[in-house]
């Protein structure tokens, strides 16, 4: 009766994590932690509120899929601010669609990109490895072949998605990125995105960059797939990326994301979505109008981060192979048996981690890049942080 192709999906992290820890009890006298999930904990702005009240007579309307004028031209001028993008490159009509939160965005877009067959044969959808769940979910659904690309230390955990080689090239219908990278904090720099936005246009496939977490850095703002694609001096063809509030501003809640790129893919893109896609809520998109053009609590949250990656670097310091992330908000631990170490944070510590093995797919040689690791979400405030990542070193060393 059930579409067969939901098989694939057997195994969401947070189940297994569930599985992982049935049947284990946190001591008594320690708070629990939860850092497994990333869910940011921070306050968020008051003008959520003020505008979700202000605006709340529009929930007695069906809100525009395309995004009321005032969103799309806030969402643009970021974009060219945070982009540098030339005078006039943008279009907010033509260039920008909202999303109820990328992760919807992201699934459904591959709906349109991917065909019946590419290249003579199944088509495929390409991720990194480790990856967000939800690439994959996508690439199931459209009964595409998911083939996973290593990210692994060597490489600074960048894919090399060229080296896939000519025959699965030819097959390529869409190609996921998420920079900076969840889980390690990779970002992609010009010369990647350069290269890898060439190959998307001599293979013909979509390049999605997942850029959720491009607003929580370290120090140096990281370049967009736009951004590269302007630098390469022409237009956005077979680029979209992908935004969010939800971590910018602190408001998962919310649900308020946009895709931006290739005029002709998000025109296909919208008419997928008026017939399957739930509107932004009019309130909103009021608030996220707000949020886009605002940087002072943007501002303020990076601190907060880079407060709390301060205190890792202190406290963690040169074990588990720590390093500071460029991007994102995550701890990506090698522990040396990442479930392990997971029961024993749980057990001992009271902290919830997640497996790094959870986050990825068993390789060609059999091994999941992900084992050795733990992934830590740094949601917390910084209070609970320390304490946490004290217990973490203590327990763990
Ligand atoms: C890599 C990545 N992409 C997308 C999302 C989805 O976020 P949202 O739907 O809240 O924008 C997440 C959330 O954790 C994520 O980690």
């Amino acid at each position: 009766m059930l579409n067969p192709r939901l098989d694939q999906l057997k195994d969401y992290p947070f189940q297994r994590l569930r599985d992982l820890l049935a049947g284990l009890t946190p001591p008594s006298g320690l708070a629990p932690v939860v850092m497994s999930i990333g869910e940011p904990q921070h306050p968020y702005p008051d003008l959520v509120g003020e505008m979700l009240h202000a605006n709340r007579h529009l929930y007695g309307k069906y809100p525009p899929l395309a995004g009321t004028e005032a969103l799309r031209a806030s969402v643009g001028a970021w974009l060219d601010r945070r982009y540098h993008l030339p005078e006039g490159m943008l279009d907010p009509a033509r260039h920008i669609l909202p999303v109820s939160g990328t992760r919807e965005g992201l699934f459904m877009l591959a709906q349109i990109a991917v065909p019946e067959r590419k290249g003579g044969g199944q088509p495929i959808v390409a991720m990194p490895n480790p990856f967000y769940q939800c690439y994959l979910g996508a690439a199931a659904m459209t009964g595409a072949q998911a083939h996973f690309v290593p990210a692994l230390p060597e490489s600074n955990f960048l894919p090399d998605f060229r080296g896939m080689g000519e025959a699965l090239l030819a097959r390529t219908a869409l190609v996921y990125l998420c920079s900076p990278a969840n889980p390690q904090g990779t970002v992609a720099d010009a010369a990647y995105l350069a290269d890898l936005i060439t190959l998307a246009r001599a293979y013909d496939f979509v390049l999605v960059v997942d850029e959720c977490y491009a607003e929580i850095y370290d120090e140096v703002p990281p370049t967009g797939a736009l951004e590269a694609c302007a630098r390469l001096g022409d237009d956005f063809r077979n680029v979209v990326v992908f935004h969010s509030l939800s971590k910018r501003s602190s408001v998962p809640g919310l649900r308020a994301g946009f895709c931006a790129g290739d005029p002709d893919l998000l025109a296909a893109f919208a008419k997928l979505r008026s017939y399957a896609a739930a509107g932004m809520p009019l309130p909103v998109q009021a608030a996220a109008t707000a949020l886009w053009r605002d940087e002072t609590h943007v501002e303020a949250n990076r601190a907060r981060y880079r407060e709390k990656f301060a205190l890792a670097q202190a406290i963690i310091g040169n074990r588990f192979g720590f390093y500071k992330p460029a991007g994102g908000f995550f701890l990506w631990l090698d522990v040396g048996d990442g479930e392990e170490a997971t029961r024993a944070l749980y057990r001992k510590a009271a902290l919830t981690v997640l497996p790094g093995r959870y986050l990825t797919r068993e390789g060609a040689d059999g091994a999941a890049a992900g084992t050795p690791y733990v992934r830590v979400a740094m949601v917390q405030d910084a209070a609970i942080t320390r304490d946490a990542l004290e217990r973490l070193r203590d327990c763990l060393a």
